[in-house]
């Protein structure tokens, strides 16, 4: 069991998706702790309800991003943390905190990165006319929404959507893609290659898990 470090900062819907996956048998991971940079966040209570300890760290109490980073850094070594989520944290992770978890901090992002990085991107999707979007899982390097990807999923983009309305189809997605990459990514099916995260599966079992991410008419 490989234990696991989530990081938050608001409604900790993904944060959700991976505790309650993390509950079912043969998933190879334990939560060990949900911390917060903001108080009033609230997947604190979300992951309170389900038994994982919470801890809050007010970025506000520290003077530079690597103090902050390096109060995080104690309470996931504390906890013995070997991958770290991020799961709608808003923040920019400092170089020390990527070096200290070097290729084991995991993102979600609710476009298709390359594509779309930074805020607000669901709107930029819109406004930007693509016909598809989606998410995409990847590890987390210094720069911001990037590093080698892990699983993406597509939807697409209807004539009438608005931002939100493309937001919520893409989070009923990150629901899926994020769960699964962080499982295969604790059964040390990705072999890092550069930029690269290559999935080492055979082509059936590479079949069913596009299959599971695809877009079914939802
Ligand atoms: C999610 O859509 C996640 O992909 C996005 O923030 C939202 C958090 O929602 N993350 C980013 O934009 C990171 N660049 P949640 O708190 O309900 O999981």
């Amino acid at each position: 069991m490989k234990k696991v470090g989530i990081l938050i900062s608001g409604r900790g819907s993904n944060m959700e998706s991976l505790l309650l996956s993390m509950r079912e048998r043969d998933f190879p991971c334990d939560a060990k702790v949900v911390i917060s940079n903001i108080e009033t966040a609230s997947g604190l209570e979300k992951a309170k309800k389900l038994n994982v300890k919470t801890e809050v760290i007010n970025h506000k109490d520290s003077k530079t991003r690597e103090e902050h980073d390096e109060k995080m850094i104690e309470v996931l070594k504390k906890e013995g943390v070997e991958i770290v989520c991020l799961a709608g944290y808003m923040r920019l992770l400092s170089p020390l905190f990527v070096r200290e978890f070097k290729n084991k901090i995991l993102n979600i992002h609710p476009a298709l990165l390359p594509a779309f990085p930074g805020l607000d991107v669901q709107k930029k999707a819109v406004e930007s006319g693509v016909r598809f979007s989606g998410c995409t899982v990847h590890l987390v390097d210094e720069l911001c929404d990037h590093g080698p990807i892990l699983l993406q999923s597509v939807v697409p983009v209807f004539p009438d959507d608005d931002s939100d309305k493309l937001a919520k189809r893409i989070l009923k997605f990150e629901h899926k893609t994020y769960p699964l990459a962080l499982k295969l990514f604790a059964e040390e099916k990705f072999e890092i290659e550069g930029n690269r995260a290559l999935l080492k599966v055979d082509n059936s079992e590479y079949e069913e898990i596009v299959k599971k991410l695809m877009w079914n008419g939802e």
